[in-house]
């Protein structure tokens, strides 16, 4: 069974994908800051599904050297990756001209800066090994930018046009690139806001990455319907009705 290295794997959907690949024989190598909620994570996972192998390791992927050192020891640890997932990501609700910068710079550097720093190690990687598989979190908010999270949706419009030259700049290199764009998952990340059309449950979402992933799918949103359709009607959306949402 193929083994996955995922950043963001403390909470939300990267756990969710880290319990739903156990269940599927997968080898993980689990990432983020917080190490203690990953070792309780790790526990959790050999108790309910007992997989091939767990790792875990301490990753801030805004500390750039080190999301390199990562990639390398979690592939030593399991024997070799054959996908990595870049997946960790904030939503801090920067609004624009109020002080913000702050919170601005933050989002890029992690969601941006910091998923770019995992594709770019997982591609040195895989590229010396011969094939792989990178996987990227974008979102519908780069389909259309969001009031109020204006660098959110910059940084996901961002990551998914990188991801598609990437896998451009790779073709015939055996390394597919899949990019995603969720929708509302039920996480810490959005669970402040008002309204979440469409939500689905971190497991759920899960399930549907898991497959998309093991069909290497170029790109899709997750769920795959209502927002591959949504999201084309968002860019056509007027700014008076984007505004209110
Ligand atoms: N939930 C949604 O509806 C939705 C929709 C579209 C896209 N997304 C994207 O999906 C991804 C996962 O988000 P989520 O909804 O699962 O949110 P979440 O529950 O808040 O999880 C975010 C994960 O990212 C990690 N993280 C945050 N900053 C980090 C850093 N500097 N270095 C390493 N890891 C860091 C967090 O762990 P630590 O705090 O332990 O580091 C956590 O594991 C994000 O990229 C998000 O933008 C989510």
């Amino acid at each position: 069974m193929p083994s996955i290295m995922i950043t963001g794997a403390s909470s939300g959907i990267g756990k969710a994908l880290a319990f739903e690949l156990a269940k599927r024989g997968y080898s993980l190598a689990l990432t983020a800051r917080s190490g203690d909620r990953l070792e309780q994570i790790r526990k959790d996972i050999v108790f309910i599904h007992n997989p091939p192998a767990v790792a875990v390791r301490s990753l801030d992927v805004t500390d750039y050297d080190d999301v390199f050192k990562a990639v390398n020891e979690m592939a030593r640890e399991l024997g070799g990756l054959d996908i990595v997932f870049a997946n960790a990501g904030i939503g801090l609700g920067e609004r624009v001209g109020r002080g913000d910068f702050e919170k601005i710079r933050r989002t890029v550097q992690v969601n941006l800066m910091g998923a770019m720093a995992t594709v770019d190690a997982a591609a040195a990687y895989f590229l010396e090994k011969g094939k792989g598989h990178i996987v990227g979190t974008s979102s519908v908010a780069a389909f259309r930018g969001m009031p109020r999270n204006s660098a959110y949706s910059a940084s996901k419009a961002g990551f998914a046009v990188y991801l598609e030259t990437v896998r451009v700049e790779l073709l015939r290199k055996n390394i597919h690139v899949t990019v995603l764009y969720p929708g509302y998952i039920d996480t810490p990340l959005n669970q402040m806001l008002k309204r979440r059309p469409f939500l689905i449950s971190p497991e759920k979402g899960a399930g549907i990455i898991a497959q998309l992933i093991e069909k290497k799918v170029k790109s899709s949103t997750v769920p795959v319907y209502p927002w591959n359709i949504v999201g084309r009607l968002m860019k056509m959306a007027p700014a008076s009705l984007v505004a209110r949402m």
